[in-house]
């Protein structure tokens, strides 16, 4: 087939400063590494406390990979499930609060897999308009009516609820700590909206696990609020180092998506080693809670650094800090500047985020030390002063 189609969008897609190209690095811990020959700081993943590599999760993974080896065999219904499987789904149940749990072999999919098999033609969704693309997904796989609501405003999802009749459920969701904006649901308000409205709520904690809480168990552990939450999904991708996706709720909710959930029916099961990581770096985040009382340290002090030398901040929320740049070409060539002097941040840009609001997207993690955040804010600032 003749490719002119594809190659004319890639061209456009150049020409509005939205082409997307890898960059390839030589890892050299969770937020260092070699690019084109010199250290790169990064300041751009979600490893959040640095358990990628930590000395326990690298220990637990070594020992499943020699027993279970790299691969899973295929979807669990088919090959059965191994008792790493079994542990860590015990694991995240008892950490969200919940019944049970199932894993998936990624966030993305936890979520598909969800609100595939909890909506139908039937039902209505409602969302925030920056939930994460995997809910948005989700919601369109699913075919229920959706209906989206400005960014947390909660009058208007209100106003949604209330004018809409379907013939079937209400379902709710959110993410719980906005994957680009790094702000916080407003968690009250959706509850008071699932009471008014009979909603099923699904929230998903992707950058919330391992981060907030007094164990590490999430963004609502704190808020007492994890019961009316009917289903909590999120990722063992972000601060917990691995990969892998999960849903916690009722025993019965968990028995329909083992039988109804496309992504787990159909896609090879996590391999057991990456359950192994997962259910170490879980452990970790518990007895080890310094790691994150350093990635709240780094935070505040990114957060300190950032607001004195001028830029314009929301309230510190999370480890996720955007730089609101404007101008997609604009924050794609801060974004090279920066990488030329060693820091890899990306520039965040349509459709990930609407046209016109490109940023820089930092994120911090337990593993950055003071000197780190000091010298890139400071290498910020000069590029800030070029800039006038
Ligand atoms: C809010 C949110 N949900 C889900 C996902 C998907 O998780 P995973 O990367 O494990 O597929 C991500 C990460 O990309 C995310 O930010």
């Amino acid at each position: 087939m003749n490719q002119t189609i594809f190659e004319e969008e890639l061209t456009q897609l150049k020409d509005q400063c939205l082409y997307r190209r890898l960059k390839t690095l030589q890892p050299a811990g969770p937020v260092r590494a070699l690019w084109q020959g010199r250290e790169t700081l990064l300041f751009c993943g979600n490893d959040y406390l640095g358990l990628s590599r930590h000395p326990r999760v690298l220990q637990a993974s070594k020992k499943a990979l020699e027993r279970f080896g790299t691969g899973a065999g295929a979807a669990r219904l088919i090959s059965g499930t191994s008792t790493l499987h079994t542990a860590l789904e015990e694991k995240l149940a008892k950490i969200k609060k919940k019944e049970r749990a199932l894993v998936f072999s990624a966030g993305y999919l936890a979520n598909l897999g969800v609100l595939t098999a909890l909506a139908g033609a039937d039902d209505l969704i409602v969302m925030d308009k920056l939930c994460h693309a995997a809910l948005i997904d989700g919601a369109r796989l699913a075919g229920a009516r959706l209906r989206v609501f400005p960014h947390r405003n909660y009058a208007r999802c209100d106003e949604i609820l209330q004018q809409e009749n379907v013939p079937g459920k209400k379902i709710l969701v959110t993410d719980t700590v906005f994957s680009m904006d790094g702000d916080l649901a407003d968690f009250q308000e959706i509850v008071r909206l699932k009471k008014t409205y009979g909603c099923l709520w699904i929230a998903d904690d992707a950058h919330g696990t391992g981060v907030f809480g007094q164990q590490g168990g999430g963004a609502l552990e704190d808020t007492g609020l994890e019961p009316a939450a009917d289903v909590i999904t999120g990722t063992l991708s972000k601060a917990l180092g691995a990969l892998g996706g999960f849903a916690a709720a009722s025993a019965t909710l968990i028995d329909y998506l083992i039988n109804k959930a496309r992504p787990f029916i159909f896609a090879t099961a996590l391999p057991p080693v990456l359950c192994a990581a997962g259910l170490e770096a879980l452990q970790v985040v518990q007895e080890e809670p310094e790691l994150r009382y350093a990635l709240w340290r780094n935070i505040q002090r990114m957060h300190e650094f950032l607001k004195a030398g001028g830029w314009a901040l929301e309230p510190l929320a999370s480890p996720i800090l955007p730089l609101v740049v404007g101008a997609e070409g604009d924050a794609l060539a801060l974004s090279e500047r920066l990488l030329e002097r060693g820091f890899l941040v990306p520039a965040i840009r349509y459709p990930t985020v609407p046209k016109g609001k490109a940023r820089l997207r930092i994120t911090l993690s337990a593993a950055h030390t003071p000197e780190d955040i000091a010298r890139f804010t400071a290498c910020l600032a000069e590029e800030k002063a070029r800039k006038g």
